[in-house]
Parts: C-alpha cells; sequence; structure tokens
C-alpha cells in the first residue's frame, strides 16, 4: 500500500459517538466536494487535475525543461506562497535540501520573489555572476509585489548579459491563461508562457505547470508525480467510508481532535529532507482554515532535531495540540554507527546499527513519550522516498485539506486575509489610488 493511516495513538483520546457525529460530516463533505456544490466551488480543478491535465502543455514543460538544463548553470524561480512552495518542497524531499551542492548534471535552482530582502536578492545576484542563468517567474495573479520586483531585478540581468533576444530564450513564465500585467507583458516581449488553470487556486497548484516544470529542471520524473497523485485521487475520491478510507479518516480525526480544544496541529518528520514539505502543508492548511474566527494552527518540526529544541513543549506545554507524524517506511540512504576500540563514548553498544534503525526507534519513543504526556499522534506511512509515493502524498493532503475545511464550516479555497498587509503596503508606500488610505495608516503609526 501506497499509504497507511495509524491511528493507534489518537483513538484513546477521543469519543466514540462524538467520531461517529463528524465521520458523517466528513462523507458529506467529500460529496459537496465531488459534486462541485459547495464554498468555493469554482477552485475545484485541482480534484481531476492529476488525470485531467493538458497533455500538449505537459509536453511543452518536459522540452523547456530540457532547453533549461542545457542553457544554464543557475535557474532562478520566482514566486511567492503557493507559486513556490510546492515546487521547492518536492525538490527537497527527492532530490535534497542539499541540492544545489551535489554533484549533479542539472543546474542549481534558487528560489526567489518569495520575500522583500535586498540582503538576500544581493546574494543571488552576485551568484549568478560569470554563470548562465534562465529564470522562471511563476505568478498567476501576475500583480503580486515580492516576484515583480524580483523579476525585474533578474530580467535586468538577464537583458544586459544576453540581451533582448538573448534573455527571451532564458525566460519562462508561468501565470493566469489571459488575464494580469505579466500575461500580457509576455506575450509582447515573446516569452514562453504556461498556464496556471483558472479553476486551481495557489496552494494546489503544485501538479501544474507551477510547481511541475522547476520539479522537472531538478531531474525529478514529473509523469511519476502525477502517476501517484493520479492514483490517490482514484482512491480517496472513491471510497465514502472513513475507515477504509485513510484521507477522509484523517481529516475525521483532525476535526475531532480540533473539536476537543486541540488547536494546533503539528506535522512532524524525522527526515530534514522533509523540512520544505512541511512549509508546503502549513501553507495548505493555513491558507485554507485559517479564517472566520476558526482553525487549526498548521505547526511544523523536524525531530530528532527539534525534540532538542520544541520538544520539552510538545511534552508538556499547553495540551492544545497534536501531532501528525509523517514517515517514509523504506529508507532511501544506509549509514551504519562505526564500531570503535577505545569505545571512549560508550557507543559500541550501536556498532554496526544503521542510522535508520536508530531514528526509527527515536520516532517510536518519542511518540510513546508524547501520547503520555497528553498530545495524541496520527502516525502516516509512504512506502518509498519517490516522486510516485510523494505525488500520492500530496494529493493525500490535498484532498483532505478540501474535506477538513467544509467540515470545518469555511471556504477552504478562498484567502480575504492575505490582501489586509497587501493593501496597507501599497498605501503606505504610496501606490497610486491609496491616497486616503495612507494618510489614515500614517497617522496611526507610532
Ligand atoms: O495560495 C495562494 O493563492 C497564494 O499563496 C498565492 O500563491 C500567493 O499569494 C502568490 O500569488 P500569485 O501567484 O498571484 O503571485
Amino acid at each position: 500500500m501506497t499509504l497507511k493511516l495509524n491511528d493507534a495513538y489518537v483513538r484513546p483520546f477521543l469519543d466514540e459517538a462524538q467520531l461517529a457525529v463528524i465521520g458523517s460530516e466528513v462523507r458529506s463533505a467529500q460529496q459537496t466536494l465531488l459534486a462541485k456544490n459547495g464554498k468555493g466551488n469554482d477552485f475545484l480543478g485541482w480534484i481531476t487535475l492529476p488525470d485531467d491535465y493538458d497533455k500538449d502543455e505537459f509536453a511543452r514543460i518536459q522540452a523547456a525543461a530540457e532547453k533549461i538544463k542545457k542553457n544554464c548553470d543557475v535557474f532562478i524561480v520566482i514566486g511567492i506562497g503557493g507559486s513556490y512552495l510546492g515546487a521547492r518542497a518536492v525538490i527537497e524531499f527527492l532530490r535534497s535540501p542539499m541540492y544545489n551542492n551535489l554533484k549533479k548534471d542539472t543546474p542549481d535552482i534558487y528560489f526567489s520573489g518569495c520575500n522583500i530582502s535586498a540582503q538576500s536578492l544581493n546574494e543571488l545576484l552576485s551568484i549568478c555572476e560569470g554563470r548562465d542563468v534562465c529564470i522562471n517567474v511563476i505568478s498567476k495573479s501576475g500583480t503580486t509585489t515580492e516576484p515583480a520586483v524580483a523579476f525585474r531585478l533578474f530580467r535586468n540581468l538577464l537583458e544586459k548579459k544576453y540581451g533582448k533576444d538573448g534573455a527571451r530564450e532564458r525566460i519562462f513564465v508561468t501565470t493566469d491563461k489571459e488575464k494580469g500585467t505579466l500575461k500580457q507583458f509576455s506575450d509582447e516581449a515573446g516569452y514562453e508562457t504556461f498556464v496556471v488553470p483558472d479553476d486551481v487556486g495557489g496552494r494546489f497548484s503544485v501538479l501544474t505547470a507551477v510547481g511541475l516544470l522547476p520539479i522537472a529542471v531538478s531531474g525529478v520524473d514529473i509523469e511519476q508525480l502525477m502517476e501517484g497523485a493520479s492514483d490517490a485521487a482514484a482512491l480517496y475520491t472513491a471510497e465514502t467510508d472513513p475507515e477504509k478510507n485513510a484521507c477522509l479518516k484523517y481529516a475525521l480525526l483532525r476535526n475531532s481532535l480540533y473539536r476537543q480544544g486541540k488547536t494546533t496541529e503539528i506535522l512532524v518528520n524525522y527526515e530534514p529532507y522533509a523540512a520544505m514539505f512541511n512549509e508546503w502543508w502549513k501553507q495548505l492548511y493555513g491558507e485554507s482554515e485559517g479564517k472566520d474566527g476558526k482553525g487549526l494552527f498548521p505547526a511544523s518540526v523536524i525531530f530528532s532535531t527539534d525534540l532538542h529544541s520544541l520538544g520539552q513543549f510538545v511534552q508538556d506545554g499547553t495540551r492544545n495540540l497534536f501531532e501528525t507524524v509523517v514517515s517514509v517506511k523504506n529508507a532511501s540512504s544506509q549509514l551504519a554507527v562505526p564500531y570503535d576500540e577505545a569505545n571512549v563514548d560508550g557507543l559500541n553498544f550501536l556498532a554496526g546499527t544503521d542510522l535508520n534503525t536508530i531514528n526509527q526507534t527515536a520516532m517510536k519513543g518519542t511518540v510513546l513519550a508524547h501520547i503520555d504526556g497528553g498530545a495524541p499522534n496520527i502516525m502516516i506511512e509512504i512506502e518509498e522516498k519517490n516522486a510516485y509515493c510523494l505525488g500520492h502524498l500530496i494529493y493525500f493532503f490535498e484532498f483532505a485539506c478540501g474535506v477538513s475545511g467544509y467540515v470545518l464550516g469555511v471556504n477552504p479555497f478562498d484567502q480575504p486575509g492575505v490582501e489586509a498587509y497587501k493593501k496597507n503596503m501599497f498605501a503606505l508606500l504610496g501606490k497610486p489610488g491609496y491616497e486616503d488610505r495612507k494618510k489614515e495608516l500614517e497617522a496611526r503609526l507610532q
């Protein structure tokens, strides 16, 4: 089985009568999603995306990835939020968080446009010096400030280095199929463009060109990624019983815990390669559920690292949290503890033991300690660290997120709260049209 959910360490915390009630809410949320008659139903393209995608564009993505691999040493991916987290998560999970330092026949990949840091942009601009560069700017709206600023800087760099014609061959744009200034600008400049489908929101877009182009450039097999997601879609959309459908079960468990006051969910991994996957998951759940004064706060940790920083809190702090532990059954890398004649460190009892065994033992010990401390643990295991299983896991979390959001009673597919800071920032920066707001905000600043 590609993915297994074990509820043994959470069930004792739950009430069977309440589970039955929420179980029926989960079933009806699944049907509402599939019937496309719930809130935000114009953003449900991701449900059928793993099968129902533009095959011609998919081939163009693969061709563009080959061109990028051939033409550059440094590939800059420009985007923020849902326009970068998925790609970065997959590349780090399947290739490595140290991807740029690996010996490889694919370009170094840097992510930009996801902050407004002069320091970070200057560093990246200097990394590009003397190296061949391609860029992929990704913005569904085409108007987001952070990527727009970075795009202007890197476009200038490419035009200076290669001239306008040369730069055109190195700039790839992923945006709306017809709307927005980025689309208009790209068509005029003659850049190759890829589409963020109308009915797929940013945080659900990793399996569109948004994620697939950078992922393909890193050398990950995007066909396998889509196949894993497609098999997951078939599984989780068909079965209606949460006891037989891990995806519905996850939505059921987390909503049941939430109603018992467990308002923080911590995604736990025992491998540093999953750190960005945790960030992707945090955006998916945080932006989908955190509205109308409701929602589980999504947090994340990498153990055993964070056992030495946050472990105390999880074990013994405010009892408003639970953990969802994601692990991979078959390890992708082995390393044994060496034998040492002197045994000064007393570690010879572990000599010859593979680090995966020690890591898994740390996980088992931690789960038991944390449930003893009152923190329930949902266990999710995928079979292998490969594109197929990761595609499955991505779809698992996306579908569970849609179901969970409906059970919670929110529209999981909008993000009105993100606009508040943007409006204030535009006003304070003096963007035309925001004059009154600027005056009002400046009067409030201390
Ligand atoms: O999930 C979302 O919709 C957001 O995180 C967006 O992806 C993010 O705000 C970037 O927006 P855009 O792609 O329009 O630049």
